[in-house]
């Protein structure tokens, strides 16, 4: 298998040729006028050149021990070079059309193998005694962030609704407005976007449901209000604006996955050791720095407490 570095790659190559490929027709959309009106998308990219959006502001927010000591990547990239791919699927798509998603009312469903289950309004998720986590983002495009993320353990709210023992793994279904995302109309993925992990994988302390950073409610093109960050695991493991979340029995069929699954796996691990069948994951640049190239780390770092989830795994087959 020929395997190059990301330098040599072109980002038609690292986009699913279906995504290209829609890429022409989501611009007649958008250019029909059908997606967001002139104005607004002026204000969106003048707002993105400042420190923060101005959105509301979260209190009370404790910092965690489970920080990286890295510098934060600048606001300003990390809500202008986004992967939201229900608002297209340039990485500059969801900062220009995502202004249009429909916030409230949102609850969260929480059901399947639990004894009790329950939804979930986002104000009441707000009421979550929130933490700041700074967190590398590995994205499985090789490149990287550091994120200020506002959130809490997933497993504050799994222990609510009380999990059976069928329970053995997650799964998480995110918003469909076909009303609001313009990129739901082209067959880029099996909508709507669902990502699952395993019981274990959910439960552990570094899991968490994010609704903020950098201070302030999570912007739409972030995945507002509410959305999953999972810091060993590539980045789409981080499912955006989450509206369900299932207990299973059975291992979920994510939408990656669905979409091409000799390219992308249910675990999905940042592994420096198992290349990605068109590129290297050997190393990664780190946004904005769109040369130089730094070592990716197994687990992302956080090998020393997740690296015992996966004992006695082949992580080369199960990737
Ligand atoms: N969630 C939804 N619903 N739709 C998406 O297209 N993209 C994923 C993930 N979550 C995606 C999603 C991918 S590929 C990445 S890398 C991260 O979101 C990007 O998160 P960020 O834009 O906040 O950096």
């Amino acid at each position: 298998m020929l395997i190059r570095r990301p330098s040599d790659i072109s980002p038609s190559e690292i986009t699913p040729r279906r995504c290209y490929e829609g890429r022409r027709e989501f611009i007649k959309l958008a250019a029909a006028g059908s997606v967001l009106g002139a104005a607004g998308l002026f204000a969106r990219g003048a707002a993105a050149q400042e420190k923060t959006l101005g959105l509301q502001k979260l209190a009370s927010v404790a910092k965690s021990a489970l920080s990286t000591g890295e510098p934060p990547t600048a606001y300003k990239h990390v809500t202008s070079y986004n992967n939201y791919y229900e608002f297209g699927t340039e990485k500059d798509d969801p900062a220009r059309y995502a202004s249009r998603l429909k916030l409230r009312p949102w609850t969260v469903a929480v059901e399947g193998e639990v004894m009790k289950p329950r939804s979930f309004g986002i104000e009441e998720l707000l009421k979550f005694p929130l933490e700041e986590r700074v967190y590398r983002l590995r994205c499985v495009e090789a490149w990287s962030m550091v994120i200020p993320w506002i959130g809490f353990e997933f497993n504050r709210l799994a222990r609510l609704v009380e999990p059976t023992s069928k329970a053995k793994f997650v799964e998480f279904v995110t918003a469909l407005q076909p009303e609001t995302m313009p990129g739901v109309r082209l067959p880029v993925l099996d909508w709507p976007y669902v990502e699952g992990l395993r019981i274990d994988e959910a439960m552990h302390p570094l899991t968490i449901l994010c609704v903020g950073l950098y201070g302030e409610v999570l912007p739409n093109q972030n995945g507002a209000p509410v959305r999953l960050v999972v810091p060993w695991k590539y980045g789409f493991k981080s499912a955006k604006s989450i509206v369900r979340i299932r207990f299973v029995e059975r291992q979920p069929k994510i939408a990656w996955e669905k979409a091409n699954p000799s390219e992308y796996g249910f675990y999905s691990n940042v592994n420096p050791n198992v290349d990605h069948p068109r590129w290297s994951q050997s190393r990664e640049r780190r946004i904005p720095d769109f040369f130089a190239r730094r070592p990716t780390v197994i687990f992302n770092g956080y090998g020393e407490r997740v690296a015992g989830l996966y004992a006695g795994m082949d992580l080369k087959k199960l990737y």
